[in-house]
Protein backbone atom coordinates (compact mmCIF):
# COMPACT_ATOMS: atom_id res chain seq x y z
CA UNK A 1 0.00 0.00 0.00
CA UNK A 2 1.04 3.91 -0.82
CA UNK A 3 2.03 5.89 1.91
CA UNK A 4 0.63 9.00 2.55
CA UNK A 5 2.34 12.18 2.65
CA UNK A 6 -0.47 15.50 2.71
CA UNK A 7 0.93 18.89 1.88
CA UNK A 8 -0.25 22.14 1.46
CA UNK A 9 0.46 26.11 -0.05
CA UNK A 10 -0.93 28.91 2.06
CA UNK A 11 -1.40 32.27 1.04
CA UNK A 12 0.00 35.21 3.82
CA UNK A 13 -1.76 35.54 7.08
CA UNK A 14 -2.99 39.02 7.76
CA UNK A 15 -0.93 39.96 11.08
CA UNK A 16 -3.60 40.96 13.63
CA UNK A 17 -2.34 41.40 17.53
CA UNK A 18 -4.85 39.80 18.80
CA UNK A 19 -4.47 36.61 16.50
CA UNK A 20 -7.02 33.92 16.71
CA UNK A 21 -6.38 30.26 16.39
CA UNK A 22 -2.51 29.91 18.57
CA UNK A 23 -2.35 28.28 21.97
CA UNK A 24 -0.99 30.31 24.78
CA UNK A 25 2.62 29.03 23.75
CA UNK A 26 2.55 29.92 20.27
CA UNK A 27 0.85 33.69 21.39
CA UNK A 28 3.74 33.92 23.45
CA UNK A 29 6.45 33.29 20.54
CA UNK A 30 4.40 35.31 17.90
CA UNK A 31 4.33 38.56 20.28
CA UNK A 32 7.62 37.96 20.82
CA UNK A 33 8.99 38.43 17.48
CA UNK A 34 10.93 41.68 16.82
CA UNK A 35 10.59 41.94 13.28
CA UNK A 36 6.93 41.66 11.26
CA UNK A 37 8.66 39.70 8.14
CA UNK A 38 9.37 36.84 10.68
CA UNK A 39 6.08 37.46 12.26
CA UNK A 40 4.23 36.98 8.95
CA UNK A 41 6.10 34.31 8.07
CA UNK A 42 6.09 32.55 10.89
CA UNK A 43 2.45 33.05 11.28
CA UNK A 44 1.91 31.67 7.69
CA UNK A 45 4.23 28.54 8.21
CA UNK A 46 1.87 27.69 11.51
CA UNK A 47 -1.41 27.85 9.63
CA UNK A 48 -0.46 26.26 6.93
CA UNK A 49 0.26 23.34 9.13
CA UNK A 50 -2.76 23.40 11.61
CA UNK A 51 -5.00 23.54 8.17
CA UNK A 52 -3.03 20.37 6.65
CA UNK A 53 -3.53 18.59 9.88
CA UNK A 54 -7.00 19.71 10.55
CA UNK A 55 -8.03 18.51 7.16
CA UNK A 56 -6.28 15.14 8.05
CA UNK A 57 -7.46 14.81 11.46
CA UNK A 58 -10.61 16.66 11.82
CA UNK A 59 -12.01 19.47 9.84
CA UNK A 60 -13.96 20.75 13.24
CA UNK A 61 -10.89 20.72 15.15
CA UNK A 62 -10.07 24.33 16.53
CA UNK A 63 -6.90 25.78 15.51
CA UNK A 64 -5.51 26.68 18.92
CA UNK A 65 -6.11 22.70 19.90
CA UNK A 66 -3.05 21.80 17.27
CA UNK A 67 0.00 23.24 18.40
CA UNK A 68 3.19 23.20 16.55
CA UNK A 69 6.18 23.31 18.54
CA UNK A 70 10.06 23.15 17.48
CA UNK A 71 12.59 20.65 18.56
CA UNK A 72 16.12 21.71 19.96
CA UNK A 73 17.25 21.78 16.53
CA UNK A 74 14.51 23.96 14.79
CA UNK A 75 12.46 20.72 13.19
CA UNK A 76 8.38 21.50 14.16
CA UNK A 77 6.02 18.90 15.89
CA UNK A 78 2.55 18.93 16.48
CA UNK A 79 0.81 18.45 19.28
CA UNK A 80 -2.97 17.65 19.04
CA UNK A 81 -4.90 18.80 22.25
CA UNK A 82 -1.62 18.62 24.08
CA UNK A 83 -0.69 15.11 23.24
CA UNK A 84 2.46 14.61 20.57
CA UNK A 85 0.89 13.50 17.28
CA UNK A 86 3.65 11.79 15.90
CA UNK A 87 4.35 11.18 12.12
CA UNK A 88 6.93 14.07 10.67
CA UNK A 89 6.01 17.58 9.82
CA UNK A 90 7.62 20.03 7.84
CA UNK A 91 7.32 24.20 7.19
CA UNK A 92 8.39 25.82 4.57
CA UNK A 93 8.26 29.96 4.25
CA UNK A 94 9.11 32.09 1.47
CA UNK A 95 7.53 35.78 0.65
CA UNK A 96 4.11 35.44 2.94
CA UNK A 97 3.68 32.32 1.49
CA UNK A 98 4.30 28.90 3.76
CA UNK A 99 4.17 25.12 2.52
CA UNK A 100 3.62 22.52 5.08
CA UNK A 101 3.80 18.54 4.50
CA UNK A 102 2.92 15.68 6.83
CA UNK A 103 3.46 12.25 6.55
CA UNK A 104 1.83 10.04 9.78
CA UNK A 105 4.71 7.44 10.23
CA UNK A 106 7.54 5.80 9.08
CA UNK A 107 8.85 8.60 6.77
CA UNK A 108 11.81 11.18 7.03
CA UNK A 109 10.25 14.03 5.04
CA UNK A 110 11.11 17.62 4.32
CA UNK A 111 9.41 20.56 1.97
CA UNK A 112 10.62 23.66 1.12
CA UNK A 113 9.37 26.70 -0.59
CA UNK A 114 11.61 29.04 -2.72
CA UNK A 115 10.88 32.01 -5.03
CA UNK A 116 12.78 31.34 -8.26
CA UNK A 117 15.26 33.95 -8.84
CA UNK A 118 19.20 34.03 -10.06
CA UNK A 119 22.01 32.94 -7.52
CA UNK A 120 25.47 33.86 -7.99
CA UNK A 121 28.59 32.05 -9.56
CA UNK A 122 30.05 32.62 -5.72
CA UNK A 123 26.83 30.92 -3.93
CA UNK A 124 26.93 28.11 -6.11
CA UNK A 125 30.88 27.02 -5.73
CA UNK A 126 30.21 27.63 -2.35
CA UNK A 127 27.06 25.48 -1.79
CA UNK A 128 26.33 23.13 -4.40
CA UNK A 129 29.13 19.83 -5.70
CA UNK A 130 30.46 19.71 -8.51
CA UNK A 131 28.15 17.21 -9.95
CA UNK A 132 25.38 20.12 -9.54
CA UNK A 133 27.84 22.43 -10.82
CA UNK A 134 27.86 20.32 -14.26
CA UNK A 135 23.71 19.81 -14.19
CA UNK A 136 23.65 23.88 -14.32
CA UNK A 137 26.51 24.05 -16.95
CA UNK A 138 24.50 21.55 -19.47
CA UNK A 139 21.42 23.64 -19.23
CA UNK A 140 22.93 27.21 -19.81
CA UNK A 141 19.44 28.69 -20.83
CA UNK A 142 17.60 27.06 -17.74
CA UNK A 143 20.40 27.11 -15.06
CA UNK A 144 18.74 30.15 -13.15
CA UNK A 145 15.61 27.84 -12.65
CA UNK A 146 17.26 24.93 -12.25
CA UNK A 147 20.18 26.53 -9.17
CA UNK A 148 16.44 27.13 -7.03
CA UNK A 149 15.32 23.32 -7.84
CA UNK A 150 18.21 22.41 -6.31
CA UNK A 151 18.95 24.82 -3.89
CA UNK A 152 15.63 23.86 -2.69
CA UNK A 153 15.77 20.17 -2.23
CA UNK A 154 19.00 20.32 -0.49
CA UNK A 155 17.08 22.81 2.25
CA UNK A 156 14.05 19.95 2.00
CA UNK A 157 16.35 17.12 2.46
CA UNK A 158 18.04 19.19 5.06
CA UNK A 159 15.30 19.23 6.42
CA UNK A 160 14.45 15.40 5.99
CA UNK A 161 17.32 14.83 8.00
CA UNK A 162 15.99 16.88 10.82
CA UNK A 163 19.28 19.03 10.95
CA UNK A 164 18.99 21.94 8.67
CA UNK A 165 22.13 24.17 7.75
CA UNK A 166 24.57 22.33 10.49
CA UNK A 167 25.02 19.96 7.74
CA UNK A 168 27.44 20.91 4.72
CA UNK A 169 25.37 21.39 1.99
CA UNK A 170 27.98 19.21 -0.46
CA UNK A 171 27.37 16.79 1.74
CA UNK A 172 23.48 15.97 0.21
CA UNK A 173 23.61 16.15 -3.79
CA UNK A 174 20.39 16.82 -6.61
CA UNK A 175 21.79 13.64 -8.79
CA UNK A 176 19.54 13.98 -11.78
CA UNK A 177 16.46 16.09 -13.25
CA UNK A 178 14.32 15.00 -15.25
CA UNK A 179 13.87 17.08 -19.00
CA UNK A 180 10.26 18.11 -16.89
CA UNK A 181 12.08 21.15 -15.69
CA UNK A 182 12.15 22.62 -18.79
CA UNK A 183 8.91 23.48 -18.70
CA UNK A 184 6.38 25.24 -16.47
CA UNK A 185 4.17 22.02 -16.02
CA UNK A 186 1.13 21.24 -13.45
CA UNK A 187 2.28 18.20 -10.97
CA UNK A 188 4.92 16.79 -8.97
CA UNK A 189 8.29 15.29 -11.05
CA UNK A 190 10.76 13.40 -9.73
CA UNK A 191 14.37 14.55 -8.37
CA UNK A 192 16.86 12.06 -8.05
CA UNK A 193 18.37 12.70 -4.47
CA UNK A 194 21.69 11.08 -2.67
CA UNK A 195 23.71 11.59 0.09
CA UNK A 196 27.03 10.95 1.58
CA UNK A 197 25.56 11.23 5.03
CA UNK A 198 22.48 9.71 5.83
CA UNK A 199 21.99 6.75 4.39
CA UNK A 200 18.67 5.76 3.04
CA UNK A 201 16.35 5.43 -0.05
CA UNK A 202 16.06 9.16 -0.67
CA UNK A 203 13.24 10.34 -2.97
CA UNK A 204 12.75 13.83 -4.56
CA UNK A 205 9.84 16.01 -6.25
CA UNK A 206 9.35 19.42 -7.01
CA UNK A 207 6.54 21.04 -8.62
CA UNK A 208 6.06 24.49 -10.38
CA UNK A 209 4.12 27.16 -8.24
CA UNK A 210 3.67 30.44 -10.20
CA UNK A 211 6.89 32.57 -8.53
CA UNK A 212 7.78 29.51 -6.34
CA UNK A 213 9.13 26.41 -6.97
CA UNK A 214 8.39 23.71 -4.05
CA UNK A 215 10.35 20.43 -3.24
CA UNK A 216 10.00 17.52 -1.23
CA UNK A 217 12.78 15.52 -0.26
CA UNK A 218 11.64 11.49 1.60
CA UNK A 219 13.66 9.00 3.22
CA UNK A 220 11.66 5.98 1.97
CA UNK A 221 12.26 2.19 2.43
CA UNK A 222 13.02 0.82 -0.60
CA UNK A 223 9.94 -0.49 -2.28
CA UNK A 224 7.66 1.44 -0.68
CA UNK A 225 5.42 3.90 -2.76
CA UNK A 226 4.27 7.14 -2.12
CA UNK A 227 0.82 9.01 -2.65
CA UNK A 228 0.80 12.93 -2.87
CA UNK A 229 -2.14 13.95 -1.50
CA UNK A 230 -2.75 18.21 -2.18
CA UNK A 231 -5.12 19.45 1.02
CA UNK A 232 -6.36 22.93 -0.14
C1 LIG B 1 16.00 24.42 8.19
C2 LIG B 1 16.63 25.50 7.32
C3 LIG B 1 17.60 24.82 6.35
C4 LIG B 1 15.49 26.15 6.52
O1 LIG B 1 15.82 27.41 6.13
P1 LIG B 1 15.01 28.39 5.17
O2 LIG B 1 14.92 27.86 3.80
O3 LIG B 1 15.67 29.69 5.34
O4 LIG B 1 13.57 28.52 5.75
P2 LIG B 1 12.22 27.76 5.43
O5 LIG B 1 11.16 28.78 5.55
O6 LIG B 1 12.23 26.95 4.18
O7 LIG B 1 12.10 26.73 6.64
C5 LIG B 1 12.02 27.18 7.94
C6 LIG B 1 11.35 26.09 8.73
O8 LIG B 1 12.17 24.93 8.72
C7 LIG B 1 11.88 24.18 9.87
N1 LIG B 1 13.16 23.78 10.46
C8 LIG B 1 14.05 24.55 11.14
N2 LIG B 1 15.07 23.77 11.57
C9 LIG B 1 14.81 22.52 11.15
C10 LIG B 1 15.49 21.29 11.29
N3 LIG B 1 16.64 21.18 11.97
N4 LIG B 1 14.94 20.17 10.74
C11 LIG B 1 13.77 20.23 10.06
N5 LIG B 1 13.06 21.38 9.89
C12 LIG B 1 13.60 22.51 10.43
C13 LIG B 1 11.08 25.10 10.82
O9 LIG B 1 9.72 24.64 10.83
C14 LIG B 1 11.20 26.44 10.19
O10 LIG B 1 10.06 27.27 10.33
P3 LIG B 1 9.60 27.86 11.77
O11 LIG B 1 10.86 28.26 12.46
O12 LIG B 1 8.68 28.97 11.43
O13 LIG B 1 8.91 26.70 12.47
C15 LIG B 1 17.38 26.54 8.16
O14 LIG B 1 16.44 27.42 8.73
C16 LIG B 1 18.17 25.96 9.29
O15 LIG B 1 19.12 25.27 9.08
N6 LIG B 1 17.80 26.19 10.53
C17 LIG B 1 18.36 25.55 11.69
C18 LIG B 1 19.80 25.92 12.00
C19 LIG B 1 19.96 27.33 12.32
O16 LIG B 1 19.09 27.97 12.85
N7 LIG B 1 21.12 27.80 11.96
C20 LIG B 1 21.41 29.17 12.13
C21 LIG B 1 22.57 29.58 11.28
S1 LIG B 1 23.40 28.25 10.49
Amino acid sequence: MAEPLYWCLHPPVMIDQKQPGLSADEEAVYKGFRFAARQGSWLSGRFAAKRLLASILDDGLPYDQIEIVNDALGAPQAMVSGQNLGGCLSISHSDGWAAAAYAPAGLRIGIDLEVAEQRSERFIQDYFTLAEQGLLATRDELADRMATLIWSAKESMLKAMGLGLRVDTRQIQVDAIGDEALLSQPGWFSLSLSSLCRNGNWTGFWRDAGAFVITLAIILESGRELDLIQVK
